[in-house]
């Protein structure tokens, strides 16, 4: 199952609210600006200068958006690999929206810049949360609400297969904005990674932060048994979220005397997809189950080696995997970009 297959059909339509262009304003500050949308139409031909203007002004967010995967959204090395595969024109549209209408190396480098997040229309859009204390903006300002939510990271963090004409019900390729508005979560994205204002929405490539993210409990079961419970700890959506590649590895081995592995068993915990017939009866990839974590429910995971002969003890590990390719009914046989060892114990 390549991205290829799973990004068939007719390229995304988000219709995620118009851009607002030209519009008139009274003052520096308006109520309601438009939020981000992950179509080409809002970029401008002048996208770098005008970047370079955002950072000339606010180095901080500058400096720290630098070192980010949205500002490496279309160079980093996993995007080039899946996009050589499959060069389909719409991976733009959120991986370099600058250059979705006006493609060009410079506005490629911009990945997902300040102004595809900021700019509304002449004007910056920002949340509510902040007062103009630190003096008047040098530009119109349009303040949102939305924008300190979900609504500043929806438009690409939540979409479809592309394909909902031919399923009863979209089916979504990431929805951790859906994943959050179900957690119960009282924390908005910005809350938990954007924590200070920064810009370089670190915390997901800090092996330490996914440690915390997940906890795991291992009790014996029985004389020859495991059991792993898995708890997220301030977690606002599902675990792992985003890419549908991503998942958990969990694995349980009993060891002999000798120190030598006598059996070895893994658990994924992840979407799994299946063919199954779509309007017309004909098979359309569709998910059948949801094995990840979910914030405030625990995930117990049982392993039993009673019919291994002399086992001395079991050892254990969990780990976020970040999968470039899978291969059908073949979890282990999955191609790994990526891991994070969350826990490893031994009973
Ligand atoms: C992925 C979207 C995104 C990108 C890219 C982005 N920002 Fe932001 N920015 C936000 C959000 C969301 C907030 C509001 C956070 C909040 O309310 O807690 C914000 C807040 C700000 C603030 C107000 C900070 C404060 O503490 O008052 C400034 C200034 C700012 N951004 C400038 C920039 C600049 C300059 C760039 C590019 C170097 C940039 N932003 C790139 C989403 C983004
Ligand atoms: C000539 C300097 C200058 C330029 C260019 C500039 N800004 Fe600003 N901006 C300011 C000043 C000054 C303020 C008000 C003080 C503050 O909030 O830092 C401000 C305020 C903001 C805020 C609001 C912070 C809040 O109170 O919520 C955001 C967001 C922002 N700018 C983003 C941008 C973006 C995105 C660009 C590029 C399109 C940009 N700015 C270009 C000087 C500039
Ligand atoms: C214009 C599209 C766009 C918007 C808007 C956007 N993102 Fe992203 N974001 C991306 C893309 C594309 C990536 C993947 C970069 C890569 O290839 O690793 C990403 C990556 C991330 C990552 C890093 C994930 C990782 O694998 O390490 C986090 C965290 C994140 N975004 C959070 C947010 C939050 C929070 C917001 C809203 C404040 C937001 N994003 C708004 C497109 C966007
Ligand atoms: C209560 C805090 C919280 C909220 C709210 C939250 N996240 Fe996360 N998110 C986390 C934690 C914790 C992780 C695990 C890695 C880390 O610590 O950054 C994570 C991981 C991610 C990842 C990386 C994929 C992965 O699982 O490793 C992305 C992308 C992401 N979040 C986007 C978002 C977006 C978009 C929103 C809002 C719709 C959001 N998050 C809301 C805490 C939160
Ligand atoms: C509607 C928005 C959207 C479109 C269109 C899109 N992506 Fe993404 N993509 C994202 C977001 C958001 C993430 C970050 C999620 C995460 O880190 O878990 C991401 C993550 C990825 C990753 C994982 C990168 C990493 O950090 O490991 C790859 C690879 C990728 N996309 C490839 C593609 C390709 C190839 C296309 C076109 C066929 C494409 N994407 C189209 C939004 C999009």
């Amino acid at each position: 199952m390549s991205r290829a297959r799973l990004v068939r059909g007719a390229p995304l339509a988000l219709v995620l609210g118009g851009w607002l262009v030209g519009q008139a304003f009274v003052n520096h500050l308006t109520q309601g600006g438009a939020l981000p949308v992950a179509t080409p139409e809002r970029a401008r031909a002048d996208g770098a200068d005008r970047n370079a203007e955002c950072e000339r002004c606010h180095q901080a967010e500058a400096q720290a958006w630098r070192s980010s995967r949205h500002r490496e959204a279309f160079s980093n090395a996993e995007f080039q690999r899946a996009y050589a595969v499959e060069p389909a024109s719409f991976c733009r549209d959120c991986h370099a929206p600058e250059s979705a209408s006006f493609a060009s190396a410079e506005n490629d480098a911009l990945g997902v810049g300040c102004i595809t997040c900021h700019q509304a229309g002449e004007a910056v859009i920002s949340s509510q949360r902040h007062g103009l204390e630190r003096g008047l903006p040098a530009h119109r300002l349009e303040r949102n609400a939305e924008f300190g939510g979900s609504g500043a990271c929806r438009a690409c963090h939540e979409f479809s297969f592309g394909d909902d004409a031919r399923r009863e019900q979209p089916l979504l390729m990431q929805r951790t904005a859906s994943e959050h508005a179900a957690s119960g979560a009282t924390q908005s994205c910005a809350d938990c990674h954007m924590q200070g204002g920064s810009h370089a929405f670190a915390s997901t490539r800090d092996p330490s932060a996914h440690q915390r993210a997940v906890e795991v409990e291992a009790t014996a079961l029985g004389a020859s048994g495991l059991r792993l419970t898995l708890r997220t700890r301030d977690v606002g959506h599902s675990y792992p979220t985003g890419d549908l590649f991503r998942r958990v590895r969990v694995v349980a081995e009993a060891v002999g005397p000798d120190f030598q592995v006598r059996s070895r068993r893994e658990v994924f915990l992840q979407r799994w997809f299946e063919d199954q017939p779509d309007r017309d009866g004909r098979p359309i990839r569709s998910e059948v189950s949801d094995t990840r974590l979910q914030p405030g429910v625990p995930s117990v995971i049982d392993f039993d080696f009673a019919q291994t002969n002399e086992s001395r003890s079991i050892h254990w590990s969990v780990r976020l995997e970040r999968v470039l390719h899978v291969k059908d009914h073949q979890e282990a046989a999955a191609t790994i970009a990526d891991e994070v060892v969350l826990a490893e114990g031994a009973l």
